[in-house]
């Protein structure tokens, strides 16, 4: 197999996985992918200098990364690039592959895989704030969903300190953020502060946000493309604050960040990986207001996160 297939059938493969629930796995780039097949002593299937492959001009025989493509650049720098932070597609089908079968995988979306570092800048406290003011005036502007802009009063940007050691990263605004403006500030917001300040925390130690940025009316879910159209603020105040951990209150967040379709209970009681930072999912606050008896289970998990993070809360 050619490099360019492997590449190809590796991010396929790696797609297929990561969609049926599998945590981790080593990105789809050519580094990753020639470890992996250095691992299974895959013969290195490129032609030896000076051969030809069909369909390959000389022009455009090239290795998959050489040195003289220059220091290489870990998979999210390279995202970064592309302006795209956090998001990293898969590779088009190679020319090669024939028109059958290109056109069968035409359409398939692109992978997106979040392991390494943050993309960009590691911005300081004052530069921070300016990108995040200027985010959440785009935000308030924003028509991307033309139903949640007009149902609005106003956006729910987020809010809280911009060097965060912890991100909390809800669902949506409900009635009291929509005419606040600040996020978790009604019955559910009024028990998650009190979920942090039993770690210890206060409320503005931290940083709260939602995954969408809209009231959806009726206090329903959010739909897939109204949390597509947000991917980009969430995923660019993320890679701007990088908490060391971000607690994903609820299945929206923690199957929108993890990219997962596994439920709450299956994603709990572990520490997951969003680029830097360690991510616990647990209960949102609301389905605590209606489960009294799962507040146990979410302090077991602030409690294992709390443990990582070398913080002892006396109980
Ligand atoms: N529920 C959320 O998910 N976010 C809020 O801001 C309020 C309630």
């Amino acid at each position: 197999m050619r490099n360019d297939e492997l590449l190809y059938a590796a991010s396929q493969l790696a797609r297929h996985l990561k969609r049926s629930g599998v945590q981790w796995m080593p990105g789809p780039d050519a580094e990753n992918v020639a470890r992996l097949a250095e691992s299974f002593q895959l013969p290195d299937a490129r032609p030896p200098d000076g051969a030809q492959t069909p369909g390959q001009s000389a022009a455009s025989r090239k290795p998959a990364s050489t040195p003289a493509d220059g220091p290489r650049k870990s998979a999210a720098s390279r995202a970064a690039d592309r302006g795209q932070p956090g998001r990293r597609p898969a590779p088009s089908p190679p020319d090669h592959l024939g028109d059958a079968t290109r056109s069968r995988l035409a359409g398939v979306p692109p992978m997106e895989v979040s392991d390494g570092p943050y993309p960009g800048e590691n911005l300081l406290a004052p530069q921070r704030v300016e990108v995040l003011e200027s985010l959440a005036n785009t935000v308030a502007q924003c028509q991307r969903c033309p139903h949640l802009a007009s149902c609005r009063k106003q956006t729910v940007f987020g809010e809280g300190s911009v060097t965060p050691r912890f991100a909390f990263f809800g669902e949506g605004p409900g009635a009291d953020e929509d005419r606040t403006g600040r996020p978790f500030v009604g019955r559910a917001g009024q028990l998650l502060t009190k979920m942090i300040e039993a770690c210890t925390l206060r409320r503005d130690d931290v940083y709260i946000l939602n995954t969408v940025k809209c009231r959806p009316p009726g206090n329903r879910n959010p739909e897939p493309t109204e949390i597509e159209n947000c991917r980009e603020y969430f995923t660019t105040q993320l890679s701007t604050l990088r908490p060391e951990y971000v607690v994903c209150l609820g299945a929206v967040a923690a199957q929108t960040l993890l990219q997962s379709k596994l439920s709450v209970g299956r994603l709990r009681g572990k520490l997951h990986r969003y680029f830097d930072s360690k991510v616990l999912v647990t209960y949102h606050p609301a389905y605590l207001l209606r489960n009294p008896s799962a507040k146990r289970a979410a302090w077991e998990d602030l409690q294992l996160m709390l443990r990582d993070a070398g913080i002892r809360t006396g109980q």
